[in-house]
């Protein structure tokens, strides 16, 4: 089968296509024919190997040759201990841990997987899972009236998020660079901002803050919150989530408010919800581009030097 490799980190050039071995399943596992893939952020910055966090995957080099978590494709054989999924169910879920979606097959724990509805394209569903989950959980919560912030609002987790929290009747501020700010507003966001020429103080006070990539100082979020307002972020710099998750919590209880990193539940529970409201169409999938398996080195270039609305997929299988 083909898949794309790589065995160090850096810049994508580093990936090739390379034929190799289709794998076999483990007790609980599943092997998938995948036929979409969608990129995350975690795929440019397990590829880096930047932020240092993304060096869980390997601290002097990759421990998985193959990127791609976020799948969607056919069942194509299961392990003895596999119950939920028979051949050639559809499936689709978040392979954080093992990866290899950018490839014609991969192997999942049966634990990550969801049947994929059938109103949804395969591309569609692989847009959901991790994107999916990191937006429900940070906005949860959130109501009518709220002022919320999504920093990082135009790309794949944004774009849900701003969704979200409109839908929750908030009044909605999404800020990214100046090329998504009519996306932005396109979701429903009230207001937006680039962040490359303002400050999200600048728009300030928020009930909630969702932050994709943080780069603000602990006393910088704190600042942006209203009275009994929280700040929660889910990426960024290594040194700006330390003192975020270490000092967070006490720097916002001294003036009623919460400040901290968002610990992502993955899984079929976190990102399912999400699938359902796509499927009553009352929250948009937006698919910016699609690339083929040969151009996955673009593709990651293209979610990792900021130029994606919403989200990017990989189509395994040409539709
Ligand atoms: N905490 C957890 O458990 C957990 C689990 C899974 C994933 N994650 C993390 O969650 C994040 C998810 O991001 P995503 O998939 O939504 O990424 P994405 O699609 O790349 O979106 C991030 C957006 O933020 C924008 N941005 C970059 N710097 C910014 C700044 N200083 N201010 C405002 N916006 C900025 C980007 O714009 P540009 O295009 O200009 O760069 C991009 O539009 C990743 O960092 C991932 O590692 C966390």
């Amino acid at each position: 089968m083909k898949a794309v490799v790589y065995d160090r980190y850096g810049p994508p050039d580093l990936l090739r296509v390379e034929e190799v071995p289709v794998p076999s399943p483990g007790a609980k596992q599943v092997l998938v024919e995948v036929v979409a893939t969608s990129v995350n952020l975690s795929d440019w910055e397990c590829l880096r190997g930047s932020p240092l966090y993304a060096r869980i995957c390997g601290l002097r080099s990759p421990r998985r040759r193959t990127l791609g978590s976020d799948i969607a494709g056919r069942v194509a054989a299961v392990g003895d201990a596999v119950t939920r999924f028979r051949v050639d169910d559809e499936v689709y879920g978040d392979n954080l841990q093992l990866k290899g979606g950018f490839a014609e097959y991969t192997i999942a724990t049966e634990a990550v997987l969801a049947p994929k509805p059938k109103e949804l394209t395969f591309a569609d569903a692989a847009t959901l899972p991790q994107a999916g989950a990191i937006a429900l959980q940070g906005t949860r919560g959130v109501v009518a009236g709220q002022r919320v912030l999504i920093n990082g609002g135009g790309g794949g987790s944004g774009a849900f998020a701003i969704q979200l929290a409109k839908r929750a009747g908030a009044h909605v501020t999404g800020i990214d660079n100046a090329g998504k700010l009519e996306f932005m507003r396109s979701l429903g966001a009230d207001e937006v901002g680039d962040y490359r020429c303002q400050d999200f103080s600048d728009f300030s006070p928020f009930d909630r803050i969702l932050d994709l990539v943080a780069t603000r100082s602990v006393f910088a979020c704190r600042r942006a919150l209203a009275p009994g307002g929280r700040y929660q972020c889910v990426g960024g710099a290594v040194r700006t989530l330390l003192p975020i998750v270490t000092l967070g919590a006490l720097v916002g209880r001294a003036t009623r408010r919460r400040v901290g990193m968002l610990a992502v539940d993955l899984g079929p529970p976190h990102f399912e919800p999400l699938a359902e409201l796509c499927r009553a169409g009352e929250v948009r999938i937006h698919i910016d581009r699609t690339f083929r398996l040969e151009e996955v080195p673009q593709a990651l270039s293209y979610v990792g030097e900021g130029r994606a609305l919403g989200k990017v997929v990989v189509a395994i299988v040409p539709a």
